[in-house]
């Protein structure tokens, strides 16, 4: 959360670090107009999205807002916010920023996570979309 407003952004970058204590990362690139809102969050979502869910996907990589998708979502104690329709959603809390190249790797620890969806994930490969 920005304030009052919800916001958003796709990205490929996730992945898992550590079992224990539970720790995923994603990538940041500094250039961004959403660089430096998700450097300076404590707490953020991710939300594994499902192969219905396309165009989300689509929108949060050209709008900021998630206001302005039309999807639907909750906001955790943490400020997280858990999108309807994904397959798996992780509430996070950064522990650590690491300088790479052109971008920031943002690692965060895991305190929650849900997987209300037992459909296929949504996959980008070779700048499309594709269902597995
Ligand atoms: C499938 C997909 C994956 C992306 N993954 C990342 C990512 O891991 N890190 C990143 O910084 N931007 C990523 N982007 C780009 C952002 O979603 C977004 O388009 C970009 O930040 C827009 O610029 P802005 O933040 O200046 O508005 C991805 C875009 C797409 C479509």
């Amino acid at each position: 959360m920005d304030g009052q407003r919800a916001c958003a952004m796709t990205v490929n970058s996730f992945s898992s670090v550590s079992l224990e204590p539970a720790l995923i990362l994603w990538s940041i690139a500094r250039d961004s107009a959403r660089y430096e809102l998700f450097r300076n969050t404590p707490a953020f979502g991710i939300n594994v999205l499902a192969s219905d869910q396309e165009m989300l996907s689509t929108l949060c990589a050209r709008e900021d807002s998630l206001e302005l998708t039309g999807a639907k979502w909750t906001q955790r104690e943490s400020g997280a916010l858990f999108v309807e329709g994904a397959i798996a959603r992780f509430d996070c809390r950064t522990t650590a920023i690491h300088e790479a190249g052109d971008h920031d790797i943002i690692v965060a620890e895991v305190l929650d996570f849900d997987t209300p969806r037992d459909v296929s994930p949504l996959v980008f490969n070779r700048s499309s979309y594709f269902q597995i």
